[in-house]
């Protein structure tokens, strides 16, 4: 079996994909300091594969500690670097944490990928780096604007070193970068899932702490936009899904069939609106959703989607999973949640 170091694995994706990796055969050992996860998703896994996963509470930051999981581990065949903070806003208030441990991750962890000659990694990227495209759907191609958070320079930061990476005399190391739309949903267990910490500031989270009753009312921001009915459009991909295209993504490094760096958008290919989501929740529910329209909510992108062909007909990746079986799995596992 071969064994797949996945950073941030007891994380909302991260997670997932453990679950994933391990049905596909592979054995995956988590790497996660927990700061924002519980260690109550080991639980969550285990019940799903049956078995323990292997997991270190390290933090990748620290190169000592992560120095001896490597050593530990001695056969690693390829990391999958989900570990980073996400906030978009709290990334605005500390821009210094996001950088240290977003770049300053993804440096130490290279480093150890060289001294231990470890030669694959696949890191999560985001749509986040194209801002506001002046063309839809997104390709590859599109061309990356200037992040408008340092979370969004961050991660565009973490491409630019692989890809200067890459060019340096000697490198070994190959990446593929995953550019995630939006993740949604949870294992259809209800086992695992997203926890978001406090307010979400996401939107399927925030709907479905709605539907529960600890939120009053969902605010829709923004009906004035140029968008089918003038809420914002975001390609919504089932988080099961996301997490089988990490999957495709190693496999294709361990075939030899990478090359040096690629990127990928990992999406649906579709785009929905805010108020479509609302209403296909609606619909799951069989409940009507407490939301009332409100401003635009600042730095917010009119619309986005992906342009989903690269993935399909390079690494025969595609989705499987709709928007309302999605929301379906996210509401069963809101209804798994304590409001604490
Ligand atoms: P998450 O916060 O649920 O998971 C991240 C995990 O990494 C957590 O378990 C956290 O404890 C861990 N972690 C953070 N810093 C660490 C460190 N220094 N050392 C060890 N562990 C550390 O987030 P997620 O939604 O699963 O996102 C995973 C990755 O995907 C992130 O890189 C994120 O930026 C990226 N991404 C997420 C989304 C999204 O909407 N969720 C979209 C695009 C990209
Ligand atoms: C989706 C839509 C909101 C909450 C963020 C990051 C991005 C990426 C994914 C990591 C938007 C609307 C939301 C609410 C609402 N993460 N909304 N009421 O903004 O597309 O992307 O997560 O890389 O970098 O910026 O996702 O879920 O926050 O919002 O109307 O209470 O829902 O305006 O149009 P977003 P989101």
């Amino acid at each position: 079996m071969k064994k797949i170091l996945v950073t941030g694995g007891a994380g909302y994706i991260g997670s997932h994909t453990v679950v994933a990796l391990q049905e596909a055969g592979f054995q995956p050992v988590i790497v996660d300091n927990f700061s924002n996860s519980k260690e109550s998703v080991l639980d969550g896994l285990r019940s799903i594969l049956g078995a323990e996963v292997k997991s270190y509470h390290v933090d990748c930051n620290d190169k000592a500690a992560f120095r001896q999981v490597f050593e530990q581990e001695g056969d690693v065949a390829g990391v999958i670097h989900f570990a980073a903070f996400k906030a978009v806003g709290e990334s605005v208030q500390k821009p210094l944490a996001y950088f240290q441990n977003n770049v300053g991750s993804l440096l130490v962890l290279l480093e150890l990928m060289q001294e231990f000659k470890v030669n694959n990694l696949v890191f999560s990227s985001s749509c986040t780096v194209y801002g506001v495209p002046d063309a839809l759907p997104v390709t590859e191609q599109t061309p990356t604007k200037p992040a408008n958070s340092p979370y969004g320079r961050t991660k565009q930061m973490c491409e630019d070193i692989l890809r200067d990476l890459s060019q340096a005399p000697g490198n070994e190391v190959k990446s593929i970068l995953l550019r995630y739309f939006n993740p949604i949903g949870a294992h259809p267990s209800a086992k695992i899932g997203e926890l978001p910490l406090g307010v979400p500031n996401n939107l399927v989270p925030f709907v479905t702490q709605t539907a529960a009753g600890w939120r009053q009312e969902l605010t829709v921001y923004g009906v004035d936009y140029d968008t089918i009915d003038g809420s914002c459009v975001r390609d919504y991909i089932y988080v099961g899904d996301l997490a089988r295209a990490h999957v495709v993504a190693v496999q294709r490094q361990l075939d030899g069939k990478a090359e040096d760096v690629e990127v990928f958008n990992v999406g649906t290919g579709n785009g929905n609106s805010v108020l479509e989501v609302v209403g296909a929740f609606e619909k799951v529910t069989g409940q009507p959703l407490k939301y009332r329209t409100g401003p635009r909510r600042a730095g917010d992108v009119p619309a986005i989607y992906a342009d989903a062909t690269k993935a399909a007909e390079v690494l025969g990746f595609r989705t499987e999973v709709g928007l309302e079986e999605a929301l379906t799995t996210a509401w069963r596992w809101q209804q798994t949640l304590k409001n604490e």
